[in-house]
């Protein structure tokens, strides 16, 4: 397959690349590195020295024989992503170019606005280049399990039929998303259905859980030469890879609130298995369908507990905190996501376990002079 992988530089995008790489498809990147200029916004940096994207393509490149190409490009300069579509006729695009934090969207208006403007008009602006340049090209859109909220009912995927007054429709889910970010999201997902019911394009919204872990076959290869962006930052750090690095820092995993919030999660192996289960296995034309893309889910208090003692088992005495919650969000509720749809394709979940945490531990604890303290304790707040 011809895939285009947008945001190929980031935490998810660059693996993902090398996975289709290695299994023979041709494959594009596209980053703006719009990332490196928010972590300097708030002076984070990746726990882990990453090459630039041009060294590890470089090194990839001449390493295997399947070559990646790469594009420096923004999804908000239109003509940009309109004529690489006609150049390159993709067959499948993988979109994970947008902002992906929370705690950045709720930091000040700029952000917030930034996000939605990055987010929304970026995806709108593939939507228009996919109708004209490559309709029968499928779209793999990366959305967030925390689109839905936590509502008081079961969570299904995407869709929900509904009963009123006697009559009876399949309408989109409603959610109910925690900040401006998730917001952006929902926006997209809004955006993509209806390109799809008008145009009759063909998407897949990946509504995933929180990603954990470094490692992935093809990043094993050369760690220190194609290795991905590991934050553990309070703005970036997703909160397995900050929990397990205030582990190593002997420092307490900071649980927010009662710690009872539920959430889902997924190995970054698994992301990739995801990526690659819904492009070879494409919706129908003018489809659009959703799956939920998370192997397991948990309080934040299971989490902690599930690192403390796999920290235990590698002679590491952790423990953690209670703190005030920067979050305005339900920390007592209902939480049945469903997540059938990729396990029928064929995805056999990771389980995150004492087991599976403990190659990342290991890890972090080779770059453990690296580790900042100050980067952990919240500091953007919901309630400004
Ligand atoms: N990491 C997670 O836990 C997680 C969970 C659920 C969903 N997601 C979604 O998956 C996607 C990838 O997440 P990630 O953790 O790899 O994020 P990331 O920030 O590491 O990667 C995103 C990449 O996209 C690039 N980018 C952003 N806006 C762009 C634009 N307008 N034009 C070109 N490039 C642009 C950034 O420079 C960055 O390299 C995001 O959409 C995110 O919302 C991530």
């Amino acid at each position: 397959m011809k895939i285009l992988i947008l945001g190929g530089n980031g935490y998810l995008g660059w693996p993902t690349s090398l996975f289709f790489s290695k299994q023979g498809h041709e494959v594009s990147i596209v980053d703006n590195f719009v990332k490196k200029k928010m972590e300097l916004e708030f002076g984070f940096k990746p726990l882990i020295p990453t090459k630039t994207l041009h060294k590890r393509v470089d090194c990839w490149n001449k390493n295997q024989n399947n070559p990646i190409n790469f594009y420096v490009g923004d999804l908000l300069n239109h003509r940009f992503i309109k004529d690489l579509l006609a150049d390159i006729r993709p067959e499948v695009i993988v979109h994970y170019a947008e902002q992906p934090s929370a705690p950045y969207s709720m930091s000040n208006r700029e952000r917030a606005i930034f996000t939605q403007q990055n987010n929304v008009m970026g995806n709108l602006n593939l939507l228009f280049a996919i109708k004209k340049n490559c309709p029968d090209a499928h779209l793999v859109k990366l959305g967030t399990l925390g689109e839905y909220g936590t509502p008081n009912i079961d969570i299904e995927e995407g869709w929900l039929n509904v009963e009123h007054n006697g009559r009876k429709d399949r309408m989109l889910y409603p959610k109910k998303p925690g900040s401006f970010y998730h917001l952006s999201k929902v926006h997209d997902s809004a955006n993509i259905e209806f390109a799809c019911r008008i145009w009759d394009l063909k998407c897949t919204d990946l509504n995933q859980g929180v990603v954990y872990g470094n490692f992935t076959p093809e990043i094993d290869l050369d760690f220190e030469n194609l290795c991905t962006s590991f934050h553990y930052d309070e703005v970036f750090g997703t909160i397995i890879n900050r929990f397990c690095t205030q582990s190593v820092a002997n420092y307490p995993l900071t649980v927010y609130g009662t710690g009872n919030q539920k959430r889902g999660y997924i190995n970054i192996i698994d992301t990739i298995n995801c990526i690659n289960l819904a492009s070879t296995n494409p919706p129908k034309k003018g489809e659009f369908r959703v799956f939920n893309q998370f192997t397991d889910f948990k309080s934040l208090n299971e989490m902690a507990e599930v690192i403390i003692k796999s920290s235990k088992n590698l002679g590491i005495k952790a423990k953690a905190k209670k703190i005030q919650n920067p979050r305005k969000e339900m920390e007592e509720h209902y939480y049945n996501p469903k997540n059938t749809s990729l396990i029928s394709l064929g995805l056999k979940p990771i389980k995150f376990n004492e087991n599976t945490i403990e190659k990342d531990i290991k890890l972090i604890t080779k770059y453990k002079k690296n580790i900042d303290q100050e980067y952990f304790m919240p500091t953007v707040k919901w309630e400004i």
